[in-house]
């Protein structure tokens, strides 16, 4: 069979994420192909990966120096810490800028390993295999990498630098639980929104196929949004203006995230939803959205089975907690908070400012119905 793949275009580096569905079998066919090759190379994996997996992997690729490294994949585990452990590591093993480090697990393995492999030495080559939806359609792509600071917040310290390759398998998906799930769907569906009507129609005729893991299905729904997120990251690797379209839902979901402590009460994707949810109810409020699209967005929500809202996590006295924390976002350069609106299925507007007043008394009247 064919092995699908998608070439990423950015100043900083030129590469391939490939699609699928045997990793240990095409790994070699891959790595050849592409003409990578490496002396050492250094898996970072997420404890929730098998060992014996590992060791598969490991015995398949050519290289003559083989190493691995557990992580504890927890959003506490992404800082300094870790990122000092994989730098030893690679120092103690004398790797070279032209050895590999390769990232095995989620976005928490990818984000901490594809930073220490930006800064070692300058920059080594890297490798990123994500294994959850959301590490593939989102945190794989675009070269952001990051840790977190305990005391100001997530991903305050990073670097944008590029893999060297993709490697995108679905199987990996068959053992998240719905929740993880939903999490890399919130990314999926986001991309649609911003970018594509057509997708948008797509998923919400298969939502459930999708949901389901129907592999057809699912590596369609995967492709057509990694192909989005290609797409921004070319024409804005640094996020100076159109990447932040990626932020739709994000200004209200951190906030919400960040307003519940990051507890396993609200995920990510969950509050991406519910951020997504809450954008596209402002959108409406504001007219910017008409009816039948807001409706069409509103139904696609129902369909995941989604069934958090606002008013049941929130408290009126939470509001300002949640309007601090956006006002807090990094991406926010005055006392404004900039928001991703939309005006249209597949039609974003991005970054308009509001008066934290007025999203106030957005939150005070519409708290009930969010
Ligand atoms: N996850 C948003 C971005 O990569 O820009």
């Amino acid at each position: 069979m064919k092995i699908k793949s998608l070439k990423v275009n950015t100043k900083q580096k030129k590469y391939s994420i490939y699609f699928n569905n045997n990793l240990t079998n095409e790994i070699n066919k891959i790595l050849d192909k592409e003409r990578f090759k490496f002396e050492k190379c250094l898996i970072v994996y997420d404890s929730k990966i098998k060992r014996n997996f590992v060791e598969k992997l490991l015995k398949r690729i050519k290289s003559p120096k083989k190493y691995s490294l557990r992580l504890i994949s927890s959003e506490t585990n992404k800082n300094f810490k870790n990122v000092n452990l994989i730098i030893k590591y690679l120092l103690k093993e004398k790797f070279s800028r032209n050895d590999c480090v390769i990232s095995l697990g989620g976005g928490i393995v990818g984000d901490l390993s594809s930073f220490a492999a930006s800064i070692f030495k300058r920059g080594i080559k890297f490798i990123n295999i994500p294994t959850t939806l959301l590490a593939q359609v989102d945190a794989s792509i675009g070269g952001k990498t990051g840790i977190n600071d305990k005391v100001y917040g997530k991903n305050l310290i990073g670097t944008f630098y590029q893999p060297d390759l993709v490697l995108i398998d679905i199987n990996f998906l068959k053992t998240l639980n719905y929740r993880e799930l939903i999490c890399g769907y919130a990314e999926i569906f986001k991309h649609s929104l911003i970018s594509s009507k057509k997708n948008f129609l797509y998923l919400d005729k298969f939502i459930k196929k999708i949901l389901l893991l129907k592999k057809s299905y699912l590596t369609r729904a995967v492709i057509e949004s990694c192909k989005i997120k290609k797409e921004i990251v070319e024409k804005d690797e640094r996020e100076k203006n159109l990447r932040q379209v990626l932020n739709l839902g994000h200004t209200f979901g951190h906030a919400y995230e960040a307003a519940c402590n990051y507890t396993k009460n609200l995920n990510h994707g969950e509050a991406v939803i519910l951020g997504i949810k809450t954008a596209v109810k402002f959108s409406f409020k504001k007219k910017y959205l008409n009816k039948i699209a807001y409706n069409k967005i509103m139904m696609h929500i129902k369909k995941i089975n989604f069934k958090l809202s606002v008013n049941k996590i929130f408290k009126k006295k939470d509001i300002n907690k949640i309007l601090g924390f956006m006002l807090n976002d990094k991406k926010n350069v005055s006392s404004k908070i900039n928001l991703v609106l939309l005006k249209g299925i597949g039609s974003p507007i991005i970054n308009k400012p509001f008066h934290s007043n007025e999203i106030k008394k957005f939150f005070l009247k519409e708290l009930i119905n969010l």
